[in-house]
């Protein structure tokens, strides 16, 4: 399967429209070695034509713009996108949306309570509904289902649920439920080879830990380096852990989740605007370039 990167910035990109944290105001003069990302988002395909997009962020549009196979190549209304998973309701994963309102109706991967989120706190669901409309199949997080995508030849899906938050907008917000966020396993029936894919992860579950040992690549939750990085820079009172994502540095933090691990790619995404890793010279970047970890860019590939 061929893995490309859409956007691999947290919600807000990077940088960010009000943001003048050191990385934001370091990447917008050219002072510091980094590279601008857009918003939370991959897709996939086995075979180069049909892809499944892993959520549609704010910045979708600029997204299909810089990858030809997403594009109209064969009839006058046309796309490369046969069908989009939603890993939960966050703005970033799923306001882009409403720019893929033209045509067809969107066939839309999610779970029972991100379809919940998306009909009541934010009911994008309803709005697309006067549009393109929405073909709603529902992610199952059952153990040990699993499911194929049509249109989608050779790969296997499974979605496993994650100790996680409901977005803000959610009428559930402060009552989690299983389902709010999600990740996935995606695997190659040809060649065996699988992804793990989960940009929120808060918590290292048991049912989690196969998923991990297993997986040829891994793709998860690079948003913060310590726990407290919003609260230092002041630029939110919220912990990492709080808001459902580990930060990478402490112990049991994800370099001492990702460091043991088999997986041949081991890839950091949804990367926060204010996280040192995007500073390519930092100490935190050398330190994971050290551990044989990845920080995910705009326009990556993985071919598994
Ligand atoms: C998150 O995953 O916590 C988000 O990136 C928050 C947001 O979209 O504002
Ligand atoms: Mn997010
Ligand atoms: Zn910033």
């Amino acid at each position: 399967m061929r893995i490309r990167v859409l956007g691999a910035a947290a919600g807000g990109g990077f940088p960010q429209w009000n943001c003048n944290c050191r990385n934001c105001d370091g990447v917008r003069k050219g002072t510091m070695r980094a590279q601008p990302r857009t918003q939370s988002s991959i897709c996939l395909s086995s075979d180069g034509i049909n892809w499944v997009l892993f959520n549609a962020s704010p910045d979708v549009l600029a997204q299909i713009k810089s990858f030809a196979p997403l594009q109209p190549g064969r009839s006058i209304r046309d796309t490369g996108i046969r069908a989009i998973v939603l890993v939960d309701g966050q703005i970033d994963h799923t306001t882009g949306l409403l720019m893929l309102r033209e045509g067809k109706p969107l066939e839309i991967w999610c779970t029972d309570m991100v379809h919940e989120d998306l009909t009541t706190g934010n009911p994008l669901f309803g709005i697309l509904g006067h549009y393109a409309g929405v073909n709603r199949h529902r992610l199952p997080i059952e153990a040990g289902s699993s499911f194929s995508i049509d249109g989608i030849e050779h790969l296997q899906f499974e979605s496993v649920a994650l100790k996680s938050k409901a977005p803000p907008y959610s009428p559930h917000r402060d009552n989690p439920h299983e389902g709010d966020n999600v990740g996935l396993r995606i695997v190659d029936r040809r060649s065996g080879r699988s992804l793990f894919y989960a940009p929120g992860l808060g918590e290292i579950e048991p049912h989690l830990e196969p998923l991990l040992k297993s997986a040829d690549a891994v793709m998860v939750d690079g948003t913060f380096w310590t726990d407290d990085e919003m609260i230092r820079l002041g630029v939110s009172k919220k912990r990492a852990r709080e808001i459902g994502h580990l930060p990478q540095s402490g112990p049991g933090g994800m370099i001492d989740v990702l460091e043991p691990l088999r997986a041949k790619h081991k890839v950091l995404i949804h990367i926060n605007n204010t996280n040192p890793i995007l500073d390519e010279d930092s100490a935190e970047r050398a330190q994971l370039r050290a551990a044989g970890i990845e920080v995910a860019f705009d326009g990556m590939e993985i071919e598994l």
